[in-house]
């Protein structure tokens, strides 16, 4: 069997498969994110542990645990967890939607070798931009970083003993030469670190190493357990829907949104806000559009109203209204495409006295469906094709959700059969090809699809034109905040 993680932003999810690659079992555990002040995001490495120990004693009561040959970490990206030389760590992990450093990003992106090398713009949210905050603000702390590590290599250094992170990962610190898949001498040195804080390069479905003896005797194995170099959870889900080439790719609706279109060769295009980077297998490379605050915003409208998200969404009609006048701009945390705008922050227009939370509801789904069309555009015009996506992430539970992006996209939503594993899956199979040495074009597949989402043909026009005053609000919106 084999095991996948997925450290994701609100919890941990293990999913155990068999030698085939068919889940047989999972469980999760859930932790918290801090923002001790605004646009701050931090998380304990410590928890992370504890809900992978977690997931993992639920895990050991099947019976394939015992067969256990692989695994694979996917995480979310471009967290830095600091290390001092005995591997401790230095202060929380500091994480992707944390835009802290903004000032430093910009100082980062003014000089444009970063952006020749590292394929993307330096967005604050990026690895390298945190360390220089940390190096003008805890100085006593910067000077003990013997390590950085992304949060899926810190688990692979739980696991193996090792500083090992992958290439698909590591494309996400602006310390990586993207296209040639190694950490840059000249980015280190714009971002005031040095090769030996890095961890060693792997292939995401190379072995980063193999599960540490004492580890595996806790966990009751006997023979060894290969661990992969794992992956960034966007990469890692890509591998779980098989988007390998051109023409493939998914939506995700998790905290961030994320649009992905898997690329055939490495075609960057920073000045599009679009994310290019390393694939988890080797040779290969993907674009993404990532927006910040996805099923964010709606658990944030859940929480000011006293609801939980399922209750907003759980009386919308499955087919949506044409739109509305209210309208929200999904900016709580800032945005990354296509504005590169830290300091951005949401809003709600055209709201009435006759305006019900139903219809803020609807105009939260709404703007965040707007915000993946960004995405899906700016993929679009570097040429990437999209004949249909994947949806998976939690929000997919919403089929009103769903039918309003189908129709918002203009495309045909497909819900794997698997049901939403996403990054965990990908991750076990990571874990396999490690084990196994299986080429990703064995392992890679895309699942069956359980079922189509389809536009609703008639209101496509409507919402078209409703996208065109989404983009005409922001340059205003921006100018009043
Ligand atoms: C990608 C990004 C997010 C995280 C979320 O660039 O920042 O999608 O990976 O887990």
């Amino acid at each position: 069997s084999f095991l996948g993680i997925d450290l994701g932003t609100s919890g941990l999810r293990a999913l155990l498969t068999d030698a085939g690659g068919v889940p047989l079992a999972s469980a999760e555990r859930h932790y918290e994110v801090q923002h001790p002040r605004s646009g701050w995001s931090e998380q304990d490495p410590a928890d992370w542990i504890a809900a992978l120990e977690g997931a993992v004693s639920d895990l050991r009561a099947h019976p394939a645990w015992a067969g256990l040959r692989g695994i694979g970490v996917a995480g979310h990206m471009h967290g830095a967890t600091l290390l001092d030389a005995q591997d401790r760590v230095l202060r929380p992990c500091i994480l992707w939607n944390d835009t802290r450093s903004f000032a430093e990003a910009a100082r980062l992106d003014a000089d444009p070798q970063l952006r020749a090398l590292s394929g993307n713009i330096v967005f604050p949210g990026f690895t390298a931009p945190k360390l220089l905050w940390v190096a003008t603000h805890e100085p006593q702390i910067f000077a003990q970083v013997a390590r950085v590590l992304l949060p899926a290599a810190y688990l692979n250094l739980y696991l193996t003993g090792d500083h090992v992170a992958d290439m698909s990962d590591s494309a996400g610190t602006s310390w990586l030469d993207t296209g040639a898949r190694d950490w840059s001498d000249a980015l280190l040195e714009a971002g005031q670190m040095r090769r030996d804080q890095m961890p060693r390069l792997v292939e995401g479905s190379e072995p980063a190493g193999d599960l540490r003896r004492d580890l595996r005797a806790a966990w009751g194995l006997t023979q060894p357990v290969a661990v992969a170099g794992g992956a960034g959870d966007n990469a890692a889900a890509a591998c779980g829907i098989g988007a390998l080439h051109e023409g493939q790719g998914f939506v995700s609706l998790g905290t961030s949104g994320v649009l992905l279109a898997a690329r055939d060769g490495y075609h960057p295009a920073p000045e599009t806000a679009l994310h290019s980077f390393c694939h988890a297998v080797p040779g290969r490379w993907y674009q993404m559009g990532v927006m910040l605050s996805c099923t964010d915003s709606l658990n944030w409208l859940a929480r000011i109203t006293g609801q939980r998200p399922a209750d907003l969404t759980a009386g919308l009609a499955e087919i949506p209204p044409p739109p509305g006048k209210p309208r929200f701009l999904p900016y709580l945390s800032g945005e990354r495409t296509p504005h590169n705008d830290a300091e951005i922050r949401g809003a709600f227009t055209g709201l009435g006295t006759e305006t019900t939370r139903d219809d803020m509801t609807r105009a939260v789904l709404e703007g965040v469906s707007f915000g993946l069309k960004d995405s899906a555009e700016a993929l679009r015009a570097t040429g990437a094709d999209l004949p249909h996506l994947f949806a998976i992430g939690g929000g997919t539970r919403s089929r009103s959700w769903l039918r309003l992006l189908a129709t918002v996209l203009d495309l045909p939503l497909h819900l794997p059969a698997e049901g939403e594993f996403g990054a965990a899956l990908g991750a076990a199979r990571l874990g396999r090809m490690a084990a196994t040495g299986e080429a990703p074009e064995v392992v890679l597949t895309p699942p069956a699809t359980a079922e189509v989402v389809d536009p609703v043909t008639a209101l496509v026009p409507a919402y078209a034109e409703a996208y065109a005053r989404f983009r005409a609000a922001y340059p205003p919106i921006r100018a009043v905040q």
